[in-house]
């Protein structure tokens, strides 16, 4: 491990079962309750704690180490919660930290991009894809690379749209300025005639109506959300850590900034309810042992 990486460690080995322990979720703002949404749905008996880093939001422009330290340390805060499994529902940090964090951590590891890959490939029908997301998710190659991974021959077309989070984080999700951006970011992808968009930030599916009538018909949404929580399910059937079916799972929200106007935006959008948002400090957690 790299050794400027802090080194996460499960703080809980001893919680006894397993099974009654949250799923650990992170984001770098709150835009990943769009997964969050999609995981509550699918998983009602499973507990989440959900912690977004809403202190260090944009995570879209800055550089692979500093989303990889960044991811990281979350991950260090969640499994100090008791996670027994951890989800990362940012794009940018599933492309540049994922691989990372799975080689190093206990628990399991799930991304948003795999399970938005599959999506896509099941739903083309003409082999051609699109992909937006943040400058760092589309710079770094990563759908491409999980999209060819299973299904060597799509033509895949990917555009960054940073522009798109400030709007969202605005509220702007209903707006002609957003619109405008929407229609300029997605003019090359449709020109090349995709039939296929993926949402390649969890903001995004947000604004997956504004995006709908600027792609038109012929073009299919894929929002990685309700493909994660399938993804999850699945995961922790197969290693014995879904929650009893009896248990009603509760959703707790930490961040690490204490002010966001960003999230009333969401739970009016999406419909959850969050209650009381904890606060955690992120900055300088020392982390220490092995996994
Ligand atoms: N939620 C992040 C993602 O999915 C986008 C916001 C950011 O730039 O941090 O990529």
């Amino acid at each position: 491990m790299n050794p400027t990486t802090p080194n996460p460690q499960p703080a809980t080995n001893d919680t006894g079962n397993a099974r009654q322990r949250p799923i650990g979720v992170f984001d770098s703002g709150v835009g990943g309750l769009t997964v969050v949404s999609a995981l509550r749905r699918l998983l009602p008996s499973e507990e989440i704690f959900y912690l977004g880093d809403n202190a260090r939001i944009p995570y879209g422009n800055k550089g692979a180490a500093t989303v990889e330290r960044y991811s990281f340390e979350l991950t260090g805060l969640l499994l100090a919660e008791g996670a027994k499994a951890v989800v990362v529902a940012c794009n940018t940090a599933t492309a540049l930290a994922v691989p990372r964090l799975q080689d190093a951590l206990k628990v399991p590891v799930l991304g948003v991009i795999a399970p938005g890959a599959a999506a896509a490939v099941a739903a083309t029908r003409n082999g051609r894809v699109g992909v937006i997301g943040t400058h760092a998710t589309i710079s770094s190659g990563a759908y491409e690379r999980a999209l060819r991974k299973l299904s060597p021959g799509l033509e895949i077309h990917a555009a960054p749209c940073p522009l798109l989070v400030p709007l969202i984080e605005e509220g702007l999700l209903e707006d002609p300025l957003t619109d405008q951006h929407i229609a300029r970011y997605l003019r090359g992808l449709l020109e090349a005639d995709i039939d296929t968009l993926i949402l390649g930030c969890t903001h995004y599916p947000l604004l997956k109506e504004a995006i709908a009538r600027q792609a038109g018909p012929g073009v299919r949404l894929v929002d990685s959300a309700d493909n994660c929580a399938l993804a999850v399910r699945d995961l922790l059937r197969s290693a014995g850590l879904a929650a009893p079916e009896t248990h009603t799972g509760t959703l707790q929200v930490a961040l690490t900034d204490a002010s966001d106007r960003f999230l009333p935006v969401v739970e009016r959008a999406l419909g959850l309810r969050v209650g009381d948002v904890g606060l955690r400090r992120v900055q300088g957690v020392a982390l220490a042992g092995s996994v």
